[in-house]
């Protein structure tokens, strides 16, 4: 069996991770839509880092929750798998998903890379002091995610690319996203063109909604460990 499966911010909204949009992921009153921008950073990269780091702290408090393990099971049992996830967060890496089995295209908060040279380290256990400077070229470091506005990165696009063109899945999930972004749609129908089964799971509708062929609207912690053992099992 062929699967891929797309998830956002809703798949760790259980293990208390805020959301991006609603009013859950205001921070002190502001949107993190416009904190989450190369703009903000340039602005007030100390309230940009004031949030991140809260968000790290959060994530490092967090647990997996019950979607994170049955995605992780859905990985284990498929013969071809790809995990495809805009969140920076490292839960579903905690859930055990193998690292080549996944992709986070939109970065990983614990890493902080130089805005200027590229330089980059990886922070999860501990923090630099207040803003931190490069230790090669002095500019300023920012979190390494994908901020809106800006491009994907190429070595996240590759493996996707590559599973796409590997043939049509059985199964694809597309899970706790606004699917906001029009490639995560794309990837979404092209993966399921020719047969596969679209399975959208979200309490509320999407621009995705009219093109899957199942819509669940439950939270994932609960939907996907039913849908995963219907296919584990099937
Ligand atoms: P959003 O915060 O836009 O959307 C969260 C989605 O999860 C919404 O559609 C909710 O309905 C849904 N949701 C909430 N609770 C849920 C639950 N318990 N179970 C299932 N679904 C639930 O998050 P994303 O779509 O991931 O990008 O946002 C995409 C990107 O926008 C993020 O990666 C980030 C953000 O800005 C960048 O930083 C570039």
């Amino acid at each position: 069996m062929r699967v891929l499966v797309l998830t956002g911010a809703g798949v760790s909204a259980e293990s208390g991770i805020p959301t991006f949009r609603g009013k859950d992921g205001y921070w002190r009153n502001l949107d993190p839509a416009k904190l989450a921008t190369p703009e903000a950073f340039a602005s007030d990269p100390k309230l940009v880092w004031e949030w991140y780091r809260e968000r790290r702290q959060r994530i490092r408090n967090a647990q997996p929750n019950a979607a994170h393990e049955a995605i992780a099971k859905l990985a284990t049992h498929a013969e071809e798998f790809l995990l495809v996830t805009q969140n920076v967060d490292d839960l579903h890496a905690r859930s055990g998903i193998e690292k080549e089995n996944m992709v986070q295209i939109h970065g990983d908060i614990f890493v902080t890379l130089c805005s200027r040279c590229h330089f980059s380290y990886r922070e999860r256990d501990r923090e630099s002091p207040e803003i931190p400077r490069c230790p090669e070229c002095e500019a300023l470091m920012r979190p390494g995610v994908v901020w809106f506005g800006e491009q994907l990165s190429r070595n996240e696009l590759e493996p996707i690319e590559n599973f796409l063109d590997g043939g049509v899945c059985d199964v694809v999930i597309v899970a706790g996203t606004t699917a906001t972004f029009g490639y995560i749609i794309d990837w979404a129908i092209r993966a399921s063109r020719g047969g596969g089964e679209l399975i959208e799971v979200n309490p509320e509708e999407t621009p995705l909604s009219q093109f899957a062929a199942r819509l669940v609207r439950e939270p994932a912690a609960i939907a996907l460990p039913r849908i995963v053992d219907t296919i584990v099992n099937s």
